[in-house]
């Protein structure tokens, strides 16, 4: 089971700027997500929230059953170390995505206080990066 983990503001997809997001809704990246899931024999578990403790929650509680984690914490990315020490506990390999190239947006949005904490950091692709972020974690839970 692959935990897929959406954080604040990623519900508003589809009504925020499409050059950075796309135009895809939260509701319609997820069905894509399952789908590409389950082309890939892998299956998905997707959740969001905007609320922080809510999102440490859950990372919490996906190691109990999850053999990979792919988050997009979106704006906590920045800032949330609760988040990045809540993920240092999970044992199973970890993706980062993000819809836009943070690396090429405003200075505040280039550090990453997750990456070094996760195993794989996908920016830029759009809703292809959370498909390559499965190819990526299928290819890392077999050989482990
Ligand atoms: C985001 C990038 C973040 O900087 C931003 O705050 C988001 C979404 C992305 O997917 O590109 O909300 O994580």
């Amino acid at each position: 089971m692959i935990a897929v983990l959406n954080g604040v503001n990623l519900n508003m997809l589809g009504q925020r700027d499409p050059a950075q997001y796309g135009t895809l809704t939260l509701t319609e990246l997820e069905t894509q997500v399952y789908a590409w899931a389950a082309e890939r024999s892998l299956t998905a578990r997707c959740f969001q929230t905007n609320h922080e403790g809510a999102f440490v929650d859950h990372i919490h509680e996906c190691r109990g059953w999850a053999s990979g984690v792919i988050l997009n914490p979106g704006a906590w990315t920045h800032y949330a170390y609760a988040i990045r020490d809540a993920l240092e506990i999970v044992a199973v390999p970890k993706v980062e995505v993000h819809l836009s190239d943070i690396a090429a947006r405003e200075e505040w949005r280039r550090h990453s206080v997750i990456a070094d904490v996760v195993d794989h950091s996908i920016s830029g692709r759009g809703a292809e990066g959370y498909r390559d972020a499965l190819d990526w974690l299928r290819e890392a839970i077999a050989s482990a």
